[in-house]
C-alpha cells in the first residue's frame, strides 16, 4: 500500500494570515491543505506560489458546516495522514454588545469556537491512534484582554483557549501538542477598511505570525510551547 503524505490542515487559508501561512508552509516544501469558503482566492493563491504551489492542496469547506467537515475530513484521510491542524478560520464582529443580534452572536461563536471544537475532534481520532501530532490554535489577545466592540468574539476565544487548555491535560498520554497562538492587531482584511488605514503601519504582519508558527511546528522537540501571545511593538490599538 502506498505511504500516505504527511499534510498540515490550515482552515481560512484564503487570505490574512491563513494565507500567509500557506505560503510559508510551501515555502518550506510542507504540503499543506488549505481550506475556506472561497475556492477561487485558494486557486488564486497556488498560482501565485508559483512552482512551490505543488505543495499547496485547496480544499473548500465553511467550518461550521459539521456535517460537510465530517465528510472532508474522511476524503483527506484517504490520501493523507494529517500531522498538524492549524485553527485559523475566524470572524469578528466590531459591534458594541447592545448591537450584535442573536443571527451574529451564533456567527461568530459557530465560527471561532464550535467549529475548532469539531475539527480538533476529528483530526485527533487519527494522532491519538499514531501517539503524535500539533493542534495549532489561533486565537487573540482579545481572549484575555478587555476590548470594547468585541465581547462576542472575545468569549469565543477565550472559550476556546479554555476548552484547549482542558483538552491538553486530557490528552497528554498521546504525544499530542496543542499550541494556543495570541495574536495582536495584523493587517488583514478582518479589520475595517477605515482602521487599516488609521492604523494599518502599527499593525503586525499576517507573514511574521505565519514564520513563528513554522518555527513552532518545526521544533523538533520533547518541548511544547503552550501560549504564546504576540503583540504588535508599539503595544494594543
Ligand atoms: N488580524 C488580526 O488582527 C487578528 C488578531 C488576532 C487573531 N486573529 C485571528 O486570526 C485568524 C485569521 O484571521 P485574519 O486576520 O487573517 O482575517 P481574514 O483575512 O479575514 O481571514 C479569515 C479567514 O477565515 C476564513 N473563514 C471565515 N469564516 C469561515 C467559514 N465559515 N468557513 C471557512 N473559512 C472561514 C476566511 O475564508 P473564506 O471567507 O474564504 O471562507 C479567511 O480565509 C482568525 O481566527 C482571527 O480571529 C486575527
Amino acid at each position: 500500500m502506498r505511504k500516505k503524505n504527511n499534510i498540515v490542515w490550515i482552515t481560512g487559508a484564503s487570505s490574512g494570515i491563513g494565507k500567509a501561512l500557506v505560503a510559508e508552509f510551501a515555502k518550506n516544501n510542507v504540503y499543506v491543505l488549505g481550506s475556506a469558503r472561497r475556492l477561487n482566492l485558494l486557486n488564486e493563491i497556488k498560482k501565485e506560489l508559483g512552482k512551490q504551489g505543488k505543495y499547496f492542496i485547496p480544499h473548500k469547506l465553511d467550518v461550521t458546516d459539521f456535517t460537510g467537515s465530517k465528510a472532508k475530513y474522511s476524503e483527506i484521510s484517504k490520501h493523507y495522514r494529517i500531522e498538524c491542524l492549524i485553527n485559523n478560520a475566524g470572524i469578528t464582529s466590531f459591534s458594541l454588545a447592545s448591537k450584535d443580534n442573536s443571527n451574529t452572536v451564533e456567527k461568530v461563536v459557530r465560527t471561532n469556537l464550535i467549529a475548532p471544537i469539531n475539527i480538533s475532534q476529528l483530526v485527533l481520532k487519527g494522532m491519538r491512534r499514531r501517539k503524535e501530532g500539533t493542534i495549532i490554535n489561533i486565537l487573540s489577545v482579545a481572549a484575555e484582554k478587555v476590548f470594547v466592540r468585541s465581547s462576542v468574539y472575545s468569549a469565543a476565544k477565550a472559550g476556546l483557549l479554555a476548552y484547549m487548555k482542558v483538552l491538553r491535560e486530557e490528552i497528554r498520554e498521546y504525544n499530542v501538542k496543542i499550541v494556543n497562538v495570541l495574536p495582536g492587531a495584523t493587517k488583514t482584511g478582518i479589520w475595517p477598511r477605515d482602521m487599516l488605514k488609521k492604523s494599518g503601519d502599527r499593525m503586525m504582519l499576517p507573514g511574521d505570525i505565519a514564520k513563528l508558527i513554522y518555527l513552532i511546528y518545526n521544533m523538533n522537540s520533547s518541548a511544547v510551547p503552550e501560549e504564546i501571545v504576540l503583540r504588535p511593538i508599539q503595544g494594543d490599538l
